[in-house]
C-alpha cells in the first residue's frame, strides 16, 4: 500500500486567465509534471495575450482548449467532460474579471463554463493590481466564492508588475504547487474516514487442478473504482479476482479465486461504508472438483459437469445486519439493460445498480465504458466515458451521497 498523501497519476485542469503573472504558470506546470500530476491547460482569450498556447501544450504535453464553441473540442472531448476530467480545477492567474464572471454564475466562456459545469473542486490563485484586490466588487466576489466552496492561494503582499506594492501579488508557483498537492492529497478528500470494499474481476472456478470456468471480465473497471475511492480519501479494501491489472495507489489488495472466496475477503473486511460490488463473480461453479486432472479417453464421451449456484456476493453484503451504508452492484447486461437493473436492484437488495450494456464492442477488456446508474430515485445515463472517468464520477457522487446528497 502507498502512502496515504499519495497524488501521482492525479490530474489537473489548468485556468490561465488574462494577467501579467501569467507567465508563472509555465513554471507551476513543470513543478506538477514533476510531481507526477497531469496538468490539461485551458486559457482565456485574455490569457493567450499573456502565455502562448504553444508553450504552454509543450509544458503540459496536452492540447490547449481555448474555445467553447470549438467544434473540435466539442467532438473530441465537450466541455462538459472537459470539466469533469480532472481532480482538480486551478485557476491560476484568477483576474479579477473571472473572480466576478465565476461568482455571479456566468458562463460566457470555456472557462467559466467549466467552472459552473463542475462539482470537481476549485481552486482559485489571485493575481491583480492592488486597488483591484481590495476594490469592495472584489472582496464580494471573494466572499461568495469561498462560500460557494472555492478554496484560495495568495494573493501576496509586495511590489507588483505595475509599481505599486500591497496585496495582489499572485503566490510563486512553489507555494502554489503545495496547495495543489495538499488539495490532492487523499487525507482531505471528502472520503476521508470512510471505509470502503471493492470487488473487481472475473472469479475462477475450479474443475479440476489444471481447469476453471471463469469468464472475460479484465478487472479495469472495478480497478479505477478502487483508485477513485482511495483518492477521494477512503480506506479500500480491493478483492480482485485473477487479473493482470497493477494495484492502484493507495489500495490494500485481497487476490482470490473463487465466488466463495471472493464473499469470505469482503466479509472478513467488514464493516464498511461502501461496497462497490464490481466483480463478474460465476453465477454456478463445478460441483465437484477433480483432484488430478480428467483424462481424455479416446472412445469415451466428454465428462458431464454438474454445477452448482455459487454465494450471491451483492444479495450476501446488501441483507447483512451490519450492510455498508452505500452498497452498490454492477449489472453487466446484452439487453434491455436497464429493466434487468432495475429488477435486479430489488432482487438484491442493494441502493444503486451500475448498469452497463457489455454487449457493446469494446467494453469487456476496452478502456471506455457506457453506464446507467439505477436507484429508488430513477435512471441516470452517463455518456461513454474511459473507465476512469466513470470510476472518478462514481466516487464523486458516492461521497456525495454519503454526504447527504441525493441517493
Ligand atoms: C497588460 C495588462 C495586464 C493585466 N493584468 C491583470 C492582472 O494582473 N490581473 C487582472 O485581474 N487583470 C489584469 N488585466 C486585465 C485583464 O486582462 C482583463 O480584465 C481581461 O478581460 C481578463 O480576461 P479573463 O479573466 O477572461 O482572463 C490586465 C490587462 C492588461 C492589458
Amino acid at each position: 500500500m502507498e502512502g496515504a498523501g499519495t497524488v501521482s497519476d492525479r490530474r489537473v485542469l489548468l485556468i490561465v486567465g488574462g494577467g501579467i503573472a501569467a507567465y508563472k504558470c509555465l513554471e507551476l506546470v513543470r513543478l506538477l509534471r514533476g510531481r507526477g500530476i497531469a496538468v490539461r491547460p485551458v486559457l482565456t482569450e485574455a490569457g493567450s495575450r499573456f502565455v502562448t498556447p504553444l508553450s504552454l501544450a509543450a509544458l503540459c504535453e496536452d492540447r490547449v482548449h481555448t474555445d467553447l464553441f470549438s467544434l473540435t473540442d466539442e467532438a473530441e472531448m465537450g466541455h462538459i467532460r472537459l470539466s469533469r476530467s480532472a481532480d482538480l480545477i486551478v485557476v491560476a492567474p484568477a483576474t479579477a474579471d473571472l473572480m466576478a464572471r465565476a461568482a455571479a454564475g456566468l458562463a460566457n466562456d470555456l472557462a467559466t463554463t467549466l467552472l459552473l459545469a463542475t462539482d470537481t473542486p476549485v481552486l482559485m490563485v489571485p493575481a491583480m493590481n492592488v486597488r483591484m484586490w481590495n476594490h469592495p466588487a472584489t472582496q464580494r466576489n471573494l466572499t461568495t466564492l469561498r462560500a460557494d466552496g472555492v478554496r484560495f492561494v495568495g494573493p501576496e503582499v509586495g511590489d507588483m508588475a505595475c509599481g505599486e506594492t500591497g496585496p495582489g501579488r499572485m503566490a510563486e508557483p512553489a507555494a502554489i504547487c503545495e496547495a495543489i498537492l495538499e488539495a490532492l492529497s487523499p487525507a482531505h478528500g471528502p472520503l476521508a474516514g470512510r471505509r470502503a470494499i471493492v470487488t473487481a474481476g472475473p472469479t475462477a472456478e475450479p474443475i479440476d487442478p489444471v481447469r476453471v470456468l471463469t469468464n472475460r471480465s479484465s478487472g479495469k473497471q472495478g480497478f479505477a473504482i478502487a483508485g477513485a475511492l482511495a483518492a477521494l480519501g477512503a480506506e479500500v479494501v480491493l478483492v480482485a479476482g485473477p487479473v493482470s491489472e497493477p494495484t492502484p495507489a493507495g489500495v490494500r489488495r485481497v487476490d482470490v479465486e473463487t465466488a466463495r472466496e471472493m464473499l469470505a475477503a469482503c466479509e472478513a473486511a467488514l464493516p464498511a461504508d461502501i461496497a462497490v460490488c464490481v466483480a463478474a463473480v460465476a453465477d454456478w461453479r463445478p460441483a465437484e472438483v477433480s483432484a488430478g486432472k480428467t483424462k481424455k479417453v479416446a472412445g469415451t464421451a466428454p465428462p458431464e459437469i454438474q454445477l452448482v449456484e455459487n454465494p450471491d456476493i451483492l444479495a450476501t453484503l446488501s441483507r447483512r445486519a451490519d450492510r455498508p451504508a452505500l452498497v452498490v452492484g454492477f449489472a453487466a447486461e446484452t439487453e434491455t439493460v436497464e429493466a434487468h437493473a432495475q429488477a435486479k436492484l430489488e432482487r438484491k437488495g442493494c441502493d444503486w445498480i451500475v448498469a452497463n450494456d457489455v454487449s457493446r464492442p469494446g467494453v469487456m477488456g476496452g478502456t471506455a465504458n457506457t453506464v446507467s446508474i439505477v436507484s429508488a430515485a430513477g435512471i441516470e445515463r452517463w455518456e461513454e466515458a474511459p473507465k476512469t472517468e466513470v470510476a472518478a464520477r462514481l466516487a464523486a457522487r458516492i461521497a456525495a451521497a454519503l454526504d447527504g446528497g441525493p441517493a
